[in-house]
């Protein structure tokens, strides 16, 4: 079966979708717009809602893009793990994923916030682990640049390490609660961590009882060399950026040789690469909303967009020239720069052509044309191991989300590659994963000091 999110973020995936009369009115700080979004995806039996996250204002010095843009600055929203709580309580089986980051978080408050959002949604948790790809986020942090990208990784994996140890803290069967004994707690059931590494020492244990899904779901999408390896070690999910089949095919090798190599199963870590869905009745339905969006932007606004998505201003250079050469590294978002550098190298294309491609699915790959065709697409890249399902955008929302429910899910579900029903409660039991068996500390038992074993032993006697 494939597997199914999409963003909760209620501005679609087009710069301009914001401005189409098929969008929501208004939606800052709207909260009845997430959770309408919310049902809508759920009512399709999507596997996630996705919230994507960075902590700066961006965008301030390019005024084109601060001007136009809400769906990539983000400058007003909410908290993701605090909305995800609230969304929580809305829905019942849709999983709640989203984003923090590693480089400018503590590993003990970040477990605790996730292992909160676990228990409120009853295990539908998800972490989206990132290093952080926009560099401005450091100036709110202390430092006057971004963290370079192997510290970054490096730090990540301790990071993520510490919260699977905070995570073991208690068994599952710890709080007894027995009125009759007078033990509210059993003491051998839990244990410290005590780590102490090169970016944190914490002691534990975590405040918060074994989660439902003993860690929620580990997302993750980096695609260098040290995100693949992350990834590689900690994820349940994978996201990718691909704009052809074959380096999504590429990607997806890849990443499942990597798992292999860290001893897990392959089919177990699920690959969604993201698309962008553009779906009609028929073919003329779905080019028009294109038509319709493409009108709204100017070619400045197209290239702005071009620029950040490849982190290279190319205000300076001719539209109609071709692509400059974009393989040199950068310190935030490397992914969707290579993946369009390959296009521009594969296809010889110019700035104007390439923004037209990028533009209308946010950086992602593009699918377009009426049910039929946009379900062959989704089945051929599933079928050629090109993605275990994908991360679908919605290029207006709410209209291309209630679309691609009532019109592109009844077909997968027809074809048999799409559930027809949840198959439990809980995110691991939708996406099919064990929940993990808890680690035990061998140095973490927990041992009274020893007025405290004296207060206890005076008590027991009692
Ligand atoms: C679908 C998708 C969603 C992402 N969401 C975020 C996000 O919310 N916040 C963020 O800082 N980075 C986000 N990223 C970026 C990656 O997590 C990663 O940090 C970035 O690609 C830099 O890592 P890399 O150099 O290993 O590719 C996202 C990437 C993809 C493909």
């Amino acid at each position: 079966m494939m597997n199914l999110m999409t963003g909760i973020f209620p501005v679609g995936s087009h710069l301009a979708s914001w401005r189409h009369p098929k969008s929501w009115p208004k939606v800052t700080m709207e909260l009845d717009v997430f959770i309408e979004t919310a049902r809508i995806a759920e009512q399709g039996k999507f596997d996630m809602l996705f919230l994507a996250d960075g902590n700066a204002v961006r965008s301030m010095d390019e005024p084109l893009m601060f001007l136009a843009n809400p769906s990539v600055n983000r400058p007003s929203t909410y908290d993701p793990l605090m909305l995800m709580a609230v969304l929580a309580q809305y829905t019942k089986h849709i999983g709640l994923f989203c984003t923090a980051t590693t480089t400018y978080d503590e590993p003990y408050l970040l477990a605790r916030r996730f292992g909160s959002l676990d228990h409120l949604s009853k295990g539908r948790a998800c972490w989206n682990v990132v290093t952080g790809s926009y560099e401005i986020d450091a100036l709110n942090f202390g430092l006057s640049r971004h963290v370079a990208r192997e510290q970054r990784y490096e730090r990540a994996e301790e990071f993520v390490r510490v919260c699977k140890g905070l995570w073991d803290s208690w068994a599952a069967d710890a709080f007894i609660e027995d009125k009759a004994s007078g033990h509210f707690l059993d003491p051998s059931k839990v244990q410290r961590l005590n780590h102490d590494g090169k970016h944190f020492r914490v002691q534990g244990p975590l405040n918060v009882g074994r989660l439902p899904q003993g860690y929620p779901v580990i997302a993750s999408a980096g695609q260098s060399e040290p995100g693949r390896e992350l990834a590689a070690k900690h994820a349940d999910v994978i996201f990718s950026i691909a704009l052809t089949k074959e380096e999504a095919q590429e990607f997806y090798a890849d990443q499942k040789a990597r798992v292999v190599r860290h001893g897990r199963d392959p089919d177990k870590v699920r690959i969604l690469p993201g698309v962008t869905v553009y779906v009609g009745e028929t073919e003329a339905e779905a080019d028009a909303l294109w038509d319709e969006l493409a009108e709204l932007i100017t070619p400045e606004v197209g290239v702005a967009m071009l620029s950040k998505l490849c982190w290279t201003d190319l205000s300076g250079y001719p539209i109609d020239g071709p692509m400059p050469d974009l393989s040199g590294e950068v310190l935030g978002m490397q992914s969707y720069r290579k993946a369009i550098d390959d296009l521009a190298k594969q296809k010889n294309l110019t700035i104007r052509e390439m923004y037209k491609i990028v533009v209308p699915g946010a950086g992602h790959l593009t699918f377009k044309g009426n049910v039929t065709q946009v379900a062959d697409q989704l089945e051929e890249w599933y079928r050629d191991k090109a993605a275990d399902g994908f991360n679908i955008m919605m290029p207006v929302h709410p209209y291309s989300l209630q679309r691609f429910v009532d019109l592109v899910i009844p077909e997968l579900q027809r074809r048999g590659l799409f559930r027809t029903e949840y198959p439990g409660t809980t995110l691991r039991e939708t996406l099919g994963l064990e929940v993990p068996p808890r680690g035990v500390n061998p140095n973490g038992a927990w041992a009274p000091a020893k007025h405290q074993k004296h207060a206890l032993t005076t008590a027991a006697a009692k």
